[in-house]
């Protein structure tokens, strides 16, 4: 196990290229549903509205709410789209999120490739990774991820713990594993957590931390953040794969804007039934940071990442729709 601390550390290699459909609240919210079905590209978020004097306030796609009721609201957009999860990925991406996440995978190489053992000496203890896949939902990152450690690295010891604070998606997640050959292993567990509180997770005892998609959506990312580098061995490697604000190119950044707007929520209202969900799934893209600046929140955080203050760290996908950031905690 103690081997594979540098092992992740070496293999970063980084480049530098460049609502909710909420049954509680869907009356209290009438007055910003009509408009938002309306909506055409491209976007242009609403004033704040306030919340209270004194609450403190967040984003939820482009409604500003009161911060302890993010998650919350999250967690509702979540058990809404669970079933339909996996086919509305490949749908609203036309199956691009899979060579996403295949590359994601194969940059991250999971698990550990047996050393032959010695003529004499007993063979050494096997090696294996243990991976935690944050906001882990159904289980895509996963199961890639071992499916890669088993059969490229004849690895068949690295195990993947996957943590999402939505008990529906995990459900998803469980059933997606019973067709899984780790199914009935113990390679796969599962925890419903809140990525800003991994204290079920023992400090310093994870190799690789992965988060795909999912970290927009937290309500404070810097203590998510915080939480992966306590939950990290020294050595080991902090990996996310989330969609960028914007393009470079302005007018590819216009044409996507366009799509993500009009298509993807009038996908998610014939496929899925869902129109508000995936409205506030592109919204939430829009508030996330840019690569730069979610690059120095992982350096802020106490990550080596490649790079330096004024930018690095991060390997945009597709032209920059989507971006990998990776960070090492020191040993
Ligand atoms: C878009 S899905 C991504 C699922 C999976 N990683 C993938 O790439 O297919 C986002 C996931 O983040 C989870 N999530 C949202 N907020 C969370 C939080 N604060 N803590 C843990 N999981 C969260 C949701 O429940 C959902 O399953």
């Amino acid at each position: 196990m103690a081997s594979a601390v540098p092992r992740a550390a070496k293999r970063l290699r980084l480049t530098n290229t460049p609502g909710y459909v909420c049954t509680d609240c869907r009356r209290a919210f009438a007055a910003s549903t009509q408009p938002r079905l309306q909506q055409q590209p491209p976007p242009q978020p609403p004033p704040s509205q306030h919340v209270g004097q004194t609450a403190k306030t967040t984003h939820f796609g482009f409604e500003t709410v009161a911060e302890e009721l993010k998650a919350s609201k999250v967690r509702t957009v979540f058990s809404s789209v669970a079933s339909s999860y996996d086919t509305m990925n490949d749908l609203m991406s036309l199956g691009i999120h899979r060579l996403w996440k295949d590359h994601f995978v194969r940059s991250l190489n999971p698990g550990i490739r047996p050393t032959p053992p010695p003529p004499r000496p007993p063979p050494p203890p096997p090696q294996s990774q243990r991976i935690l896949d944050i906001a882990g939902g159904t289980g895509d990152i996963a199961f890639r991820l071992l499916d890669h450690a088993t059969t490229t690295n004849r690895d068949p010891h690295t195990s993947v713990l996957i943590s999402d604070i939505n008990p529906q998606m995990l459900a998803e997640g469980r059933k997606r594993c019973l067709s899984t050959p780790y199914h009935a292993t113990n390679r796969v567990s599962f925890l419903e957590a809140n990525a800003e509180d991994l204290s079920a997770i023992e400090s310093s005892s994870i190799d690789l931390y992965t988060v795909a998609f999912g970290i927009r959506n937290f309500t404070h990312k810097a203590t998510a953040l915080r939480e992966a580098y306590r939950v990290l061995k020294p050595g080991g490697v902090f990996a996310c794969l989330e969609f960028t604000p914007n393009l470079a190119n302005p007018v590819l950044n216009a044409l996507y804007k366009r799509w993500s707007f009009g298509a993807i929520p009038l996908i998610g209202q014939l496929v899925a039934g869902d129109r508000e969900s995936y409205q506030y799934l592109v919204e939430s893209i829009e508030k996330f940071p840019s690569q730069r600046e979610f690059a120095a929140m992982v350096r802020e955080t106490g990550f080596l990442v490649p790079g330096d203050a004024e930018g690095g760290g991060w390997e945009d996908l597709s032209m920059g729709i989507a971006a990998v950031h990776k960070g090492v905690k020191p040993v």
